[in-house]
């Protein structure tokens, strides 16, 4: 019922030209899938981006938006620049925005707004840290993002987004929640958007599993009920495996 969707995450890697490469090797190996299939490059590279893949069935991300129509905020970046380019998706509230940039659950809820008035689909990234986890804070944490993070949203705004569930310890360390443990947690973010909206709501919208995703784990974190997708980092810069990810969301 809910359509599996694989975003890669490149963060800030790959110029322009080895955007172009890394497309060019990527579009054939996924032109059939079935489940959606996004790329969130970095700004530079959007415009080589939106070329190649005119056309194609790979959707174009940024990786971040300014809450502003526009104005005076310098290395900001806004949704009509994007929507110029063919963007489509945006991660919001990344955990290494939140990390090292001062991203606040109240920027991110600032910037959701502003996607979702703009037509752009919000890819709002939760999740808890190792510490939060170890004391037994994860449903806390995840509660209150998702609270604070998408407040005001409308019950017909919200059925346009995706949530990324990406636990912070897992990220980029190859460390994985066990398929068992991302369910359970999905399972429970999935319930907390129902109580946030309705039950139906919080069934038809789509989480994804963040964190060390690759080739190898993709499977079975695929197999499980309430994981809908995943939003892939370093494994998203080599075609092959980002390519075999997204074959393992075809299965499901
Ligand atoms: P990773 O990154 O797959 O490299 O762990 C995921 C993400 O941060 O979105």
């Amino acid at each position: 019922m809910r359509k599996p969707i694989i975003a890669g995450n490149w963060k800030m890697n790959n110029t322009a030209q080895e955007t172009k490469n890394l497309l060019n090797e990527l579009i054939p190996l996924v032109k059939d899938a079935k489940c959606e299939v996004v790329v969130c490059v970095p700004y530079t590279d959007l415009y080589a981006a939106s070329e190649i893949l005119k056309g194609t069935n790979i959707g174009l991300g940024a990786q971040n938006v300014h809450w502003a129509d526009k104005g005076a905020y310098t290395g900001e970046i806004s949704a009509d620049m994007l929507l110029e380019l063919g963007v489509k998706y945006v991660i919001i509230g990344h955990s290494e925005r939140r990390q090292y940039f001062g991203e606040t659950d109240e920027t991110v809820n600032k910037r959701v707004i502003q996607a979702l008035k703009k037509g752009l689909i919000p890819i709002v990234c939760i999740g808890e840290t190792e510490s939060e986890r170890e004391n037994g804070l994860t449903d806390e944490v995840n509660r209150r993002q998702l609270t604070i993070g998408l407040k005001d949203i409308s019950a017909e705004d919200i059925q346009k987004i995706v949530i990324a569930y990406e636990p912070v310890w897992a990220i980029g360390t190859g460390k994985t929640a066990t398929d068992q443990d991302a369910d359970e947690t999905i399972g429970k973010i999935r319930e907390i958007l129902g109580k946030m909206f309705s039950k139906d709501i919080a069934q038809g919208l789509r989480i994804q599993y963040g964190g060390s995703m690759n080739a190898k784990n993709a499977q079975g974190l695929m197999s499980m009920p309430e994981i809908d997708g995943g939003l892939i980092g370093g494994a998203s810069l080599k075609a092959q495996d980002f390519s075999i990810i997204v074959k393992a969301a075809d299965n499901f």
